[in-house]
């Protein structure tokens, strides 16, 4: 069942019921500013940093779900409704939300007055825009009252969820006409405060959520609006809020628009106030005055239109295939927008209170980015290496408004420095910049510690060449890509973190998974080394590849399937001799992908054990049988109950990886159809089994042990994304940007006879038009004459290349 549709001409995705099975949210903001707003007008907003900078507050494991942190209420006559539905969630005459790129359309409506309210953040401010258009529909004139609110945070937003014999004091507010400011802590360290403001006279205004809410408190009736009388209530601590309150009047057919404003402001530490415990309000009021008129609103939302059709032309296909075609050229490279600026911080799912920027997550998550704005990948490849430590291996995360590692966590996961190598080279693919390599960077922030970024690389290559077991594959350490495959954790104790409680030094416990990472990315280092004309270092490099390839085929292979890893006892995880877990995703697809078995036919017999003990109606699933017991000596992973998770859900970030495999050895069909089983927009029709949103990635879909066999979880921030747009963007329709031009390896399955496919790429356009003859050869003619080879090589100066490719 589906509960809206695609409007592709418009890139929405029109919800047609505030009924959704679960909130299907979007995201506001491209730069520092974002805002996560449901269907229903849920969601959150902060600055930069979903943890310590906070603007309004959220609810965890709240009932009813997703109620907040901004409010409409309409208040006509007896009647009270809300135009987003929620939180009154009066029975609506009429109700859409239409998601779209960087902005969200709530409309409601009854009895005949509409209400729409178009959220976005514009391109240039730190804040989010609420137009509100308010039309009369009836035949008799209508007065109303419109009431517009928001709870603030008290900024840092763990303390604000648990600190209250302090912050239950702390709360600050200064009202000056339409206008609401938050002040909370701005009297000593802050130096940034919040407001929300309304481009038309008031008749009322509450800053006191009891006083606004009354005795009830609760968001659905609240007092102020059922009497139809603000108290205008200075709030003193408790819980600071800002309520406007409107009255309207309407002649039939007559609208009205509003802009509602939730700004953030920095003030100079020497110039925050005005007078004495007056802040200074004039960034503030500078904001309110450019957005006071509709036409600087129109002009700003017409902008974010224009960046997303800039950023999105970069790669744009057109087939017979519709769903293919809004998945390409809209919403997977949005998504790939969310996780490049979120990481794991901040979703539906994500608290944003946990994680900050992940480093192998955010290594990944730039893959699909770097197409759309190259300086920002290269910005944030300078902030993770920064992370790293002197002898390679590295933070697991950093604060994104710090850019310090995290401490709390720490390091110790084998996989993460090789990740950094894989978005390097994506990045001067790319755009052909090799500077970046020179670029100097610290270790863990340190000054003085500066070594060029090509340094950095080396170091995450010689921490596996220095870190192998007995089998001379690579150690695991805490854990690798599986962050539940924690080989030297023997946890006994509830609670205690698998990732970061201490773990026993076995110097055993190895991955094939980072092996294979290993072959694939000190590979592409030892190509950067070549071209660098370093060839001692590509040769001393390549032999040792050879030798871990050596070890992953002789103490690797299962018989049938890549093995996972070598627990701490030199046990095998992964193997048709364990009783639960006998076979891994993980290692199937990166080992192929890297090169691994191919020769020898043992590339195509992992792929088909893949499909036969793994694959899903639903997507692919990490392992099989699942564990129905924990076993102590293999952590977190044997924790879930059977099917979720890593524990045999279909972990859909490794889906991509087989699909690659698959079009590595030329497996046309198989590729896409593993590629469609898990896209959002193919899968559109089984909205109720998955209940999250049908326009984006899910982390994880239900498999087939788990009860809910099919539901997906975790929507959003995932590296499903990135791996995803990178397969069907440059594997199987096989554009893909190389250092020295643009290579074209197609891998088109049957039905798709013809695409054209138009990519900008460095300085020039090409327009791409394919034929599948389905002969598995590639023909490639550029500008009418043919070339040799895959790679179309760039000409200095030469802005279009017209590209004609039979396969
Ligand atoms: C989550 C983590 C990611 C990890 C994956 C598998 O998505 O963010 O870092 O690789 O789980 O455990
Ligand atoms: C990853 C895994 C999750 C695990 C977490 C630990 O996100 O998906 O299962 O609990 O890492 O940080």
């Amino acid at each position: 069942m589906k509960y809206g549709y695609f409007d592709d001409r418009r890139k929405e995705y029109v919800i047609q019921t505030p009924d959704t099975p679960l909130p299907w949210i979007n995201y506001l903001g491209s730069n520092q500013f974002f805002s996560l707003l449901s269907n229903t007008g849920g969601g959150y907003s902060f600055y930069r940093d979903a943890k310590l900078r906070r603007i309004t507050r959220y609810r965890y494991n709240n009932v009813p779900n997703d109620i907040g942190s901004r409010f409409f209420y309409i208040k006509d006559q007896d009647e009270i409704w809300s135009p987003c539905y929620k939180p009154v969630k009066s029975k609506l005459d009429s109700y859409s939300c239409r998601h779209g790129m960087g902005y969200s359309i709530i409309s409601g409506s009854r009895n005949s007055i509409v209400a729409s309210i178009t959220f976005f953040v514009p391109l240039e401010d730190n804040c989010e825009l609420q137009h509100v258009t308010l039309t009369n529909e009836g035949d008799s004139k209508k007065s109303f009252d419109l009431f517009g609110v928001v709870e603030w945070c008290l900024w840092n937003a763990v303390d604000d969820a648990a600190n209250y014999q302090r912050n239950l004091s702390i709360g600050e507010v200064e009202v000056e006409n339409s206008v609401i400011y938050h002040k909370s802590e701005y009297r000593e360290r802050r130096n940034h405060y919040g407001f929300y403001s309304v481009n038309a006279d008031t008749c009322g205004f509450d800053t006191n959520r009891d006083s606004f809410l009354g005795a009830d408190k609760d968001w659905s009736l609240p007092d102020r609006v059922r009497s139809g009388q603000s108290a205008d209530s200075i709030a003193s601590g408790w819980y600071p809020i800002a309520s406007h309150q409107i009255s309207i009047s309407l002649e039939p057919g007559e609208t009205k628009e509003l802009v509602f404003i939730l700004g953030y402001i920095e003030n100079e530490k020497n110039d925050k106030w005005d007078l004495p415990n007056k802040i200074n309000k004039t960034k503030a009021k500078e904001m309110i005055s450019k957005y006071e008129s509709l036409s600087s609103v129109n002009k700003a939302f017409s902008e974010l239109a224009g960046y997303w059709e800039d950023l999105l032309s970069n790669y744009q296909v057109h087939s017979a295939l519709p769903q293919l075609d809004r998945m390409v050229n809209i919403w997977n490279q949005y998504q790939c927008m969310a996780t490049f600026n979120m990481s794991r911080s901040a979703s539906y799912y994500e608290t944003g209170t946990g994680r900050g920027m992940g480093f192998r997550d955010s290594c990944q998550d730039l893959l699909g980015f770097v197409h759309m704005i190259p300086e920002q990948a290269r910005e944030r490849i300078i902030d993770i290496a920064s992370i790293q430590f002197e002898d390679g291996s590295t933070y697991h995360q950093y604060q994104p408004l710090t850019k310090q590692g995290n401490a709390d966590i720490g390091g110790g996961f084998n996989d993460d420095p090789l990740w950094l190598i894989g978005c390097t080279t994506a990045y001067i693919r790319e755009t052909g910049d090799m500077s970046i390599l020179d670029e100097m960077v610290p270790f863990n922030n340190v000054k003085g510690t500066e070594k060029p970024l090509l340094e950095h690389l080396k170091r995450s290559v010689y921490y596996t060449i220095n870190h192998k077991g007995p089998h001379n594959l690579p150690l695991i350490g805490r854990a690798d890509w599986n962050d539940c495959l924690n080989l030297n954790c023997f946890s006994e104790e509830p609670g205690e973190s698998f990732q970061t409680c201490e773990n026993i030094d076995s110097k055993k416990a190895e991955s094939i998974f980072i092996g294979a990472m290993f072959v694939k990315y000190a590979g592409e280092y030892a190509d950067l080394c070549s071209r660098l004309g370093n060839t001692e270092e590509a040769d001393y490099v390549n032999k040792e590849i050879q030798k871990m390839t050596e070890a992953i085929e002789t103490s690797g292979w299962d018989g049938s399937w890549f093995l996972r890893a070598y627990d701490s006892y030199g046990d095998p995880v992964g193997s048709h001799i364990c009783e639960e877990g006998q076979i891994y995703i993980e290692p199937q697809g990166f080992c192929v992908m890297a090169g691994i078995g191919i020769q020898n036919g043992n590339a195509k017999k992992a792929l088909d054990s893949v499909e036969e003990r793994l694959t899903t109606p639903y997507g692919i699933q990490l392992l099989n049988p699942c564990y129905t017991k924990y076993h102590i000596n293999l952590g977190e992973i044997t924790s879930y109950p059977p099917g979720y998770k890593e524990n045999g859900g279909i972990f859909c970030h490794n889906n991509p990886w087989v699909s690659i495999a698959h079009t590595v050895i030329g497996q046309r069909n198989e590729a896409f159809e593993s590629y469609k089983r898990i896209s959002p927009a193919f899968t559109e029709e089984i909205s109720d089994i998955h209940r999250t949103e049908p326009y984006v990635y899910s982390q994880m879909i239900a498999g087939r042990e788990a009860p809910n066999y099919g539901e997906a979880k975790n929507s959003w921030l995932t590296g499903t994304a990135s791996w995803s747009f990178v397969n069907v963007s440059q594997f199987i329709l096989g554009i893909r940007a190389d250092y020295d031009g643009l290579r074209i390896e197609p891998c088109l399955p049957d039905e798709l006879n013809e695409i054209t496919i138009i990519r900008e790429f460095r300085d020039a356009r090409f327009n791409i038009h394919i034929n599948n003859r389905k002969t598995g050869k590639i023909q490639i003619m550029v500008d009418g004459e043919k070339i040799k080879g895959t790679l179309i090589p760039l000409i200095e100066n030469k802005k279009l290349y017209t590209v004609e490719v039979d396969v």
